[in-house]
């Protein structure tokens, strides 16, 4: 895939998403002016979005080569959770052929984004129509993307096979939120994938976990684990 679609309201999601993607110098304005400044101002009117769209393209195809050494997508029933605009599901579609991806996320985005540990699970970026425009604009089926709104919609009861999640579930608020819907829908053979700041409790949690990815060099250092077999 050399180019994607994408708009400005989508790019400003991808920077808020993936703030690793901003320029030094968007980077020193967020330092000087604040996160409120930022999140309203600088990331709607500041960015170049095919700049954006071109390095956020770039990284989920790494994450995607990183992943896709560990599972295979080839017709499965994926869950995403807190996959922002859907970049890597993006890839995924582009090099597999999945039955279904079902999608969910919060659906507003916070005054000021912090970006740590959020304890009550209250701090979001995203807006599902736009996650809709974005996957359906870069050529994948419509059919196949189901967006569910955390807050608003009844989760997915399903059995999947594949629970995918970067930097979202138990990097910025606790696998708890999640626990008891889990025990809904995994069965023995369901793959979870997500980064963690706490490896070791999923040990409890889980009969296999495989660390995948270590993240040593960022600010939250953080482990990307495979898990299966919940307890
Ligand atoms: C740091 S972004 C990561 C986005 C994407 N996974 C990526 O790697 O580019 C965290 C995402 O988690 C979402 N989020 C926050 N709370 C959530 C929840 N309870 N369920 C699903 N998504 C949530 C945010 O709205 C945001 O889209």
């Amino acid at each position: 895939m050399k180019k994607i679609f994408i708009n400005k309201e989508i790019a400003q999601l991808i920077l808020l998403q993936r703030i690793d993607l901003a320029s030094p110098l968007i980077s020193r304005i967020r330092k000087l002016f604040g996160r409120k400044f930022f999140t309203k101002f600088v990331s709607k009117y500041l960015i170049i979005p095919s700049r954006i769209g071109q390095k956020y393209l770039e990284e989920m195809e790494l994450e995607y080569k990183n992943i896709s050494n560990f599972v295979n997508f080839e017709n499965k029933n994926i869950l995403s959770i807190g996959p922002g605009v859907g970049g890597l599901e993006l890839i995924i579609d582009k090099y597999q052929k999945v039955k279904n991806f079902f999608i969910i996320d919060k659906n507003y985005i916070s005054e000021k984004i912090i970006y740590g540990w959020d304890s009550t699970n209250s701090e979001a970026y995203n807006n599902l129509d736009l996650v809709g425009v974005f996957l359906k604009k870069n050529g994948v089926n419509e059919e196949k993307i189901n967006l569910i709104d955390f807050d608003k919609d009844k989760l997915p009861i399903k059995d999947f096979d594949i629970i995918i999640s970067l930097f979202s579930l138990d990097y910025h608020y606790s696998f708890d939120f999640y626990q008891d819907y889990f025990k809904k829908i995994i069965n023995d053979k369901t793959i979870i994938i997500f980064d963690t700041v706490r490896p070791e409790y999923f040990e409890k949690l889980f009969s296999h976990v495989k660390i995948i990815k270590k993240f040593n060099d960022t600010v939250h250092k953080s482990s990307r684990i495979m898990c299966s077999k919940m307890r």
